[in-house]
C-alpha cells in the first residue's frame, strides 16, 4: 500500500510544508491510517437497544490499559447520556446516616487509584457448543483494563454506618434498564470503588459516566454503570440480573447461582484470525493477555501443537491484582501449521482448563463462565482460524 512518490528516495510530502499547529484537535484522536482498530458488534447479537454489545479490538492492542474510546460495552437499556448535575447517588436502608451525594460530593471523598480488567460473564459464551466467531475481538473481546479513580465504597459505607443487620447491598443504575445486583457486604467492604474517572479523564457515557461501581475481579454486570442507588438490606433481592441471568444451567438442570469471581484465562491476540502473520516464516512474536478475578497471574504458557507440548511464555509490564497480564512467546516460525494455544496459572494455583475439561463439569447449557483454552489454527499462508482441538 501507500504512495511510492513518499518513499524512499523520494521526499514525503509531509515533510515539504508545515503541518497543523497546536489545538487544531483539541480532543486528540489516533492517526487516520488507524481507522479501523474500532469497537465492532455481530449484527445478530445486537438486535435491540434493550440488549446491545460491542468488542474491544484485542488483536489491535498492546500493554495492559484500554484506551477509553475502545472498551467494549454491554447495556441492556441503551447508554444513559446523565447530566452530572442533576445525579444524585443515595445510600440508604440499614445504615445509620442515610447519604445522598452529588458528583462534586463525592469528589471531596479520599480517593484511590486502581487499575482492574472488567469481563463480561457472557465473554466467551457464543463459544460453549463449539468455535465459532472468527476473530478474538469476538470470541474475548468482552473484557477491558482500565485505571480507575474514585472513592473506596467502604469509605461512604463508614460514613453512612451500617447497622449490624445490614449484610447486602442492592445497586442500581439510572439508565432505562434500572439495571440492579445484590452485593455482599463483605466484597463491598473490601476491594470495591465508585469510579468517576477512567484512564485519567471523567467516565465516557458508555462507562457509566458520571459514576460507576468498580467490583474487582467479579463479573462486569456488578459494575453498575450510571450508579445512583446502594441500599443497605439484610438479604440479597434475587434481581432478574441474577436468577433468569447471570446463573449457569448445569447439565442436570440446575443453575449455579451467585458465580460472581471471573477465573483465570487468557488468550493470544496477535496472531488470531483477524491479526495473520503476514510476513512468512521466520522470527514470530506471539502476543497474548491472561488475567484472573482471583489474584495475580502467576505464568503463562504457550502450545504451538494444540497442546502436546507448554512453553513458558515471558510476561512483560506490570503483573497487578485483577489486572490483565501482557505476556510474550517469540520463536522461529518454520512455516508449518501451528495451533496456537495459551494456558495461566494464577497465583492461587488454578490452572486454565481446556474446553473439554470444561464441559465434562458444566456441560453445554451455559452461555456464562466460558474460561476454557482457545485454540488458533494457523495455516501455512499465515491465515489464522478459530478451531477446537479434540
Ligand atoms: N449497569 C447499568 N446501569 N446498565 C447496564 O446495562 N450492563 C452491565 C454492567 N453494568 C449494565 C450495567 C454489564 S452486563 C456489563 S458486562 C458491564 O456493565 C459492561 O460495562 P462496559 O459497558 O463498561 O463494558
Amino acid at each position: 500500500g501507500g504512495n511510492p512518490a513518499n518513499q524512499p528516495p523520494n521526499v514525503p510530502e509531509w515533510t515539504r510544508s508545515l503541518g497543523e499547529g497546536v489545538a487544531v484537535r483539541p480532543y486528540g484522536k489516533p492517526s487516520k491510517f488507524e481507522k479501523d482498530v474500532v469497537r465492532r458488534d455481530v449484527e445478530w447479537l445486537t438486535a435491540s437497544r434493550e440488549s446491545s454489545v460491542s468488542f474491544t479490538p484485542l488483536h489491535e492492542l498492546e500493554g495492559i490499559i484500554t484506551p477509553n474510546g475502545l472498551c467494549f460495552e454491554r447495556h441492556h437499556g441503551g447508554i444513559a447520556e446523565v447530566d452530572p448535575a442533576d445525579h444524585r447517588l443515595m445510600i440508604h436502608g440499614l445504615v445509620e446516616r442515610p447519604l445522598i451525594l452529588t458528583l462534586d460530593e463525592l469528589k471531596r471523598y479520599p480517593r484511590v487509584n486502581r487499575i482492574h480488567f472488567m469481563e463480561c460473564a457472557a465473554n466467551s459464551g457464543m463459544e460453549w457448543r463449539g468455535a465459532q466467531l472468527n476473530g478474538c475481538q469476538f470470541t474475548h473481546g468482552m473484557i477491558h483494563c482500565v485505571q480507575y479513580t474514585g472513592v473506596s465504597l467502604r469509605t461512604l459505607l463508614e460514613e453512612a454506618g451500617v447497622k449490624t443487620n445490614g449484610k447486602w447491598l442492592l445497586v442500581e443504575g439510572a439508565d432505562a434498564a434500572a439495571m440492579d445486583r445484590s452485593l455482599p457486604i463483605e466484597k463491598a467492604l473490601d476491594d470495591c470503588i465508585i469510579a468517576y474517572k477512567m484512564n485519567g479523564e471523567a467516565l465516557y457515557p458508555e462507562q457509566g459516566y458520571p459514576m460507576r461501581l468498580v467490583v474487582p475481579g467479579w463479573q462486569g454486570n456488578l459494575w453498575v454503570k450510571w450508579l445512583r442507588r446502594i441500599k443497605v438490606g439484610d438479604q440479597p433481592w434475587h434481581t432478574r440480573e441474577e436468577t433468569s441471568k447471570y446463573t449457569d444451567l448445569m447439565p442436570n438442570g440446575k443453575a449455579r447461582r451467585f458465580t460472581w469471581s471471573m477465573d483465570a484465562k487468557s488468550v493470544i491476540t496477535s496472531p488470531s484470525p483477524q491479526a495473520p502473520i503476514r510476513h512468512g516464516k521466520g522470527f514470530t512474536i506471539v502476543s497474548g493477555l491472561a488475567w484472573s478475578g482471583n489474584g495475580k497471574v502467576k505464568r503463562v504458557d504457550v502450545s504451538l501443537d494444540g497442546g502436546r507440548n507448554w512453553w513458558p511464555a515471558r510476561l512483560d509490564g506490570p503483573v497487578l491484582d485483577k489486572a490483565l497480564t501482557r505476556f510474550y512467546y517469540e520463536f522461529d516460525w518454520n512455516g508449518e501449521p501451528l495451533l496456537l494455544q495459551s494456558r495461566v496459572q494464577d497465583e492461587t494455583g488454578y490452572v486454565q482448563p481446556s474446553k473439554a475439561e470444561l464441559r465434562k463439569i458444566r456441560g453445554v447449557n451455559s452461555i456464562y463462565h466460558n474460561n476454557g483454552i482457545q485454540t488458533w489454527h494457523v495455516q501455512a499462508s499465515g491465515e489464522v482460524e478459530n478451531v477446537e482441538v479434540a
